[in-house]
């Protein structure tokens, strides 16, 4: 492996050796083959450049003390990437090849895999879209199937620091009825432009309201919302928000730890009585936020001193981060050893 600076690893793209593939063409999917190309060649006029047929996934491999290599709940990735295909009318997955598509890439670049005390983790990028040729809006005859991996570090430059982050009305990440609830490309398309403005301005993320009333919490652009007020734990329930694998798990994780959970339109008013607030997400693990500047109403709501997280988001952080990386055991059977 090339000389890589752990304490200075961002979130970002970097070359792997391998990454796998599979296509779908003349109605089959065929088998997974090995690439060291990080190019993909294809027609002109294929759906995912001109209608948006693309989706993707993000998970991630830890190696722990015990230098044994974990995927973290990659059969709710599989799961997730099914209804993503279904919902835009991609051409789905057979059963298991996502799981071994997954298993084949981190072995074949385990190398890459960072070692426990950095802290790091391999990402891995499970990416699906329309390569057959349409200029009527019609769904694809072909899909390209690719899963590529990289060491990262922490998506947020600050980690695990408070950091603030702001409200803009101005601007929808999803429609109700739209694609919010699946993990399509158009999605993150939407959110570029309100999320540059964001960071101009010296925020972490922009915090999107529901689009109908714009009255309640949705989730950031990169991860879902979450409040902690006394013993509960609070994310929002909304129709255009992604079903986060790390929410739904540390929702599991906060009720061994005999807190209560609530899953409920958040209105943006109660940002006045959380004690806690974080985002959370596979890149963005746990993000805690200091406070929330509504831009459009001139009102902060200061929730942590800026670099301080909470001890009720600290606990979780670690809990979950142990089960990830193999220190505390796996009693939700989340975690698959890469043999
Ligand atoms: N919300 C959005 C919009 C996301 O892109 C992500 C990232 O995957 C999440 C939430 C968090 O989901 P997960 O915890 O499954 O990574
Ligand atoms: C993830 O957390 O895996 C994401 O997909 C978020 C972002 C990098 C788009």
């Amino acid at each position: 492996m090339e000389q890589i600076d752990w304490s200075t690893l961002g979130f970002g793209y970097r070359k792997a050796d391998y990454n796998v593939r599979c296509t779908y063409k003349d109605g089959k999917w065929g088998e997974l083959r090995v690439s060291d190309s990080e190019e993909v060649t294809m027609h002109m006029a294929a759906t995912v450049l001109h209608y948006g047929q693309a989706c993707f996934e993000g998970l991630k491999a830890f190696r722990g003390k015990d230098g044994k290599i974990r995927v973290f709940r990659m059969d709710e990735n599989a799961k997730r990437m099914q209804n993503s295909c279904n919902t835009i009318l991609m051409q789905p997955l057979p059963d298991g090849l996502f799981e071994e598509a997954v298993k084949k890439v981190v072995k074949l670049n385990e190398h890459l895999v960072p070692p426990y005390e950095t802290g790091c983790s391999m990402y891995i990028r499970p990416v699906l879209f329309g390569t057959g040729a349409q200029v009527g809006v019609h769904p694809a005859d072909q899909y390209e199937f690719i899963v590529f991996v990289m060491p990262v570090g922490p998506y947020f430059k600050d980690g695990f620091h408070a950091a603030p982050c702001c409200i803009m009305r101005g601007y929808d990440r999803a429609a109700p009825l739209g694609t919010g609830r699946v993990k399509v490309g158009g999605n993150y398309a939407s959110s570029l432009a309100s999320g540059v403005i964001a960071h101009e301005k010296g925020y972490n993320a922009v915090i999107y309201l529901d689009a109908r009333s714009k009255r309640f919490i949705d989730e950031c652009g990169p991860a879902n919302f979450f409040g902690i007020n006394g013993n509960s734990y609070i994310t929002p329930d909304s129709e255009s928000i992604l079903p986060s694998i790390t929410n739904m798990s540390i929702q599991q994780v906060a009720r061994d730890l005999g807190l209560k959970i609530e899953v409920r339109p958040m209105p943006v008013e109660e940002l006045a009585f959380l004690d806690e607030a974080a985002m959370c997400g596979t890149a963005a693990v746990i993000a805690p936020i200091s406070r929330v500047d509504d831009l459009d109403e001139n009102k902060t709501y200061q929730i942590l001193p800026d670099r301080t997280p909470g001890p009720v988001c600290t606990k979780l952080y670690d809990t979950l981060r142990g089960i990830q990386y193999g220190d505390i055991e796996d009693t939700h059977n989340w975690v698959t050893i890469i043999e």
